[in-house]
């Protein structure tokens, strides 16, 4: 190592020296060179150092600065003082006593937070919004506590106030020392996060009186990324009830909506309902507190423009409302509190119900709807209904029935203290344990049926009780089972009686024939042989290969005008015709990647049905459904479009392609699209609800995705047997009073013979109609479900084929009345004529 100055002389050396030589100036080239390795050097020397002040501040900023940047948390929350009683004046917030009685409960919270060491490091401060009387008259405070945090620190923060709920959530009382008042009890019932920054209105019921709130801007449109709330207040004792008149919010949820709390602070442990979308008036939309607060609110985002809500409020003596109590006699009614209003939540009551001695119990519920979005059917924790130990939750169909065998039972109804339902109503009635079903049948599992359902070949009782050891009458068969069926379901190719006895000796050919179409009976033999022994093509129809016909109404035309044998040879993956006309334009149809309302259906799985298409009026909500058949144009019913003339302008419309919930619209998988050009059929009858379909165009071509994704039209040619299982799907509604359903629904059903169908329905069934259903009911297409596809999925080539649209149908899902479609065959041709598909 050379010491500290001891370098050459030549680096000593001044410029200016005269000893220094210069090298000649005519030797330009080196000092030019000489130059440009400083400059590079140079800038070498200032990039490293960029580069390293960069890093530097990357390092400070990450381990210093982006700690720092730190995110306003409010939560909110509200707590009762059981000792301290309420004064009027606590219901101003300029009044003194109010300013003082916040400021003492803002600093027990913050005693409380400075005993949790993640609570105390990033606790601001706590206001003190409001005060309501509880129904025993001490003071409720609803309380908003702020919180500066980092953002990485967030979720520790929310777990911290979790288990701090836990200490002094529900039904646990903690002694806080008040200045001045040594010892006083806080019993704090919730607290959980709420929004901040927000527009805030009161309003106090007065007995009597009808007080109206609305949406900013209502009817005509209110603003986007807001939040609204408005705080209701009703006497001691009374308890609010909130009636929606109008909602007319955008459909996704996750973008604007409405909430209402059982609290004066958005406390989401307190939240009784939610709700966006449109309000069709189905069912009243009402909604009681439990205490004498209620708080609305109104979250909006993007930009789309809806009218709002409008709802009125006003106070009910809390005992009107009241449940439980003792009910005796041989018959009574009694109903969830608040009937047919929602009940309200923090319901605790029990009915004692008592029929004279030796009597049974039988109770008959009208309705039953008691869900809660976080409880699952089975398990009954938030809301249900308890007999005998038995807890029952969830939404029952119309005839939930209960039998109690003795004469005297406890039935208790519970609420939480969040999201309600409609609830129940219920009659009881006793009945003589020795005569269960007087003047009716009395089934294996107690249910009683009209002694008229016996041996119809329908199960009434639910466990076919009521069709077992039958003698049938002339008009129904005997299966060999026992079971009897109406004459005309024999030969329907459905085995209705279970054995198949049925569907035996239904042919009017010997054994070892084959029955034509035209009638006559050719030798089994000569099926497939190549030749056109029928005349009619049938044996030739259902082979592997074709064979040229003269064309027919049971022949398939290929494009070059050659007519050949086989039955539904478009797109099921072999070449038929020579042109290949007959595997041309098949991309349609497929479920592209598919990994995997409707009345007695099931929900769809998200994909399942990608040619599916939402039909809603423009903003509002869904109506009608219909089938994607290119990337540019749908089928739906034309009585969704000619209903009274009102939707058949193309601007009416939204679409939605790839939609699976509809409170879900603006996902990944949704793509919305506007109408260009709507052709009705021109026939269309609204009388006959004849050539009930509509073509729709849309604006512009739809990218095909794993969502989204056309139907088959099928050839006019195409047979569809009956007894052929199909798939209906929709959001119609899932029972006949009931609501649409907010997740695309499916089920299958069977096409029925056209004559048995003629003998079921009253009105005229043309032959430009199909019947489907399963005639025991339960299973149907429903209103909402119009325009929607039936799909028949070939099972060797998996393609499916557009082969029905919802049409119309005698109520829904009522035994013996299957549901009418339109027949897609029937229009193939005026499909092409009129859009070239
Ligand atoms: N017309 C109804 C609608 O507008 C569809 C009815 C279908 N009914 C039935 N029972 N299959 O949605």
């Amino acid at each position: 190592m050379e010491p500290l100055g001891s370098g050459t002389e030549d680096n000593l050396k001044h410029p200016d020296d005269p000893s220094l030589q210069f090298l000649p100036a005519s030797d330009s080239k080196k000092l030019d060179k000489k130059k440009l390795v400083r400059l590079i050097v140079a800038i070498v020397l200032v990039t490293l150092a960029v580069v390293t002040a960069l890093l530097i501040g990357l390092l400070v900023w990450n381990f210093h600065l982006k700690n720092d940047t730190r995110i306003k948390k409010v939560f909110g929350g509200s707590l009762t003082v059981a000792n301290w009683r309420f004064k009027d004046s606590y219901e101003d917030s300029n009044s003194v006593q109010f300013k003082e009685l916040a400021s003492h409960i803002s600093k027990q919270l913050k005693n409380m937070y400075r005993d949790v060491s993640l609570l105390s490091r990033y606790y601001v401060n706590s206001d003190v919004q409001a005060f309501s009387e509880s129904h025993d008259g001490s003071v409720i405070a609803y309380y908003m506590s702020e919180f500066n945090v980092p953002e990485d620190q967030i979720s520790d923060l929310s777990k911290a106030i979790e288990s701090l709920m836990k200490v002094m959530g529900p039904g646990q009382t903690r002694r806080l020392s008040l200045n001045r008042k040594p010892t006083n009890d806080m019993l704090i019932n919730s607290m959980i996060f709420a929004v901040s920054g927000n527009q805030r209105q009161s309003y106090r019921t007065r007995a009597g009186e009808t007080g109206v709130i609305k949406s900013p801007g209502f009817p005509d449109s209110y603003a986007a990324n807001t939040y609204f709330e408005w705080q209701l207040r009703a006497d001691p004792n009374h308890i609010l009830q909130l009636e929606f008149t109008v909602i007319d919010l955008e459909n996704d949820c996750n973008n604007d909506f409405i909430r209402v709390y059982d609290s004066l602070v958005p406390n989401e442990n307190q939240v009784i309902a939610e709700e966006c979308g449109h309000y069709t008036h189905n069912e009243q939309l009402m909604f009681l507190s439990s205490g004498n607060v209620m708080l609305v609110t109104l979250v909006t985002n993007g930009e789309h423009h809806f009218p709002g809500f409008s709802a009125k409020y006003s106070q009910v003596p809390a005992e009107i409302r009241g449940c439980g109590g003792k009910l005796t006699g041989m018959k009574g009614t009694f109903t969830s509190p608040g009937f047919p209003s929602s009940y309200p939540p923090r319901t605790n009551c029990v009915w004692n119900i008592k029929v004279p001695e030796g009597k049974h119990i039988i109770i008959n519920f009208s309705r039953f709807s008691l869900t809660d979005p976080g409880q699952r059917p089975d398990s009954c924790t938030k809301d249900y209904l308890e007999v005998n130990g038995n807890r029952i939750c969830g939404e029952k169909s119309k005839d939930l029935q209960l039998i109690i065998k003795t004469n005297e039972t406890d039935i208790k109804f519970f609420s939480d203290m969040s999201y309600v339902d409609k609830g129940f109503s219920a009659d009881f009635e006793s009945y003589n344990p020795f005569d269960r079903c007087p003047e009716k049948f009395q089934c294996e599992n107690d249910a009683c049926v009209s002694k008229k359902l016996r041996c119809d070949g329908y199960d009434d009782c639910g466990d076919m009780s009521d069709e077992k050891h039958c003698d049938c009458d002339e008009s129904y068969i005997k299966c060999k089972n026992g079971f009897c069926k109406p004459k005309y379901w024999q030969c329907d190719g459905v085995d209705d009686c279970g054995d198949n006895t049925d569907e035996e000796n239904c042919r009017h050919c010997k054994a070892g024939e084959l029955a034509c179409r035209n009638g006559r009976c050719v030798s089994e033999q000569k099926k497939c042989d190549g030749h056109n022994d029928c005349e009619d093509g049938t044996d030739e129809s259902m082979c592997a290969k074709s064979i040229v016909l003269t064309c027919s109404e049971f022949t398939f035309k290929c494009k070059n005008n050659i007519c050949i044998s086989k039955q539904n040879p478009e797109c099921d993956g072999h070449k038929d015709c020579e042109d290949g006309s007959d595997e041309e334009g098949c991309v349609c149809g497929t479920r592209p990647y598919r990994s995997s309302p409707i009345v007695g259906g099931e929900t769809a799985s998200e994909g399942e049905w990608p040619w599916q298409v939402s039909l809603h009026l423009k903003g509002r909500a869904h109506v009608c459904g219909a089938s994607l058949i290119s990337n540019l144009w749908l089928v739906t019913a034309a009585h969704c479009i000619q209903e009274s003339n009102r939707y058949s302008g193309p601007e009416e419309w939204d679409v939605f392609l790839g939609l699976h919930s509809q409170t879900e619209t603006n996902t990944a998988n949704t793509v919305q699209k506007q109408v260009k050009q709507i052709i009705c059929h021109p026939e269309y009858n609204p009388l006959s609800n004849n050539d009930d379909i509509a073509l729709m165009e849309l604006d512009s071509p739809v990218t095909l995705s794993q969502y989204i994704w056309p139907i088959c039209l099928p050839s006019a040619t195409q047979v569809l047997p009956v007894g052929q299982s199909v798939w209906i799907t929709g959001w119609g509604k899932i029972r006949e009073e009931g609501q649409l359903a907010s997740t695309l629904q499916e089920a299958q059903v069977r096409i029925i013979n056209e004559t048995v169908c003629r003998q079921l329905i009253e009105d005229e069934i043309t032959p430009k109609m199909i019947c489907a259903g399963i005639l025991t009911g339960g299973v149907d297409a429903c209103q909402g479900d119009s325009g929607g596809p039936m799909t028949l999925t070939d099972s060797a080539s998996g393609r499916s084929f557009l082969v029905g649209v919802v049409s119309w149908g005698e109520g829904c899902g009522r035994k013996g009345k299957p549901g009418i479609y339109t027949r897609v065959t029937e229009y193939r041709s005026w499909i092409r004529e009129a859009i070239g598909i």
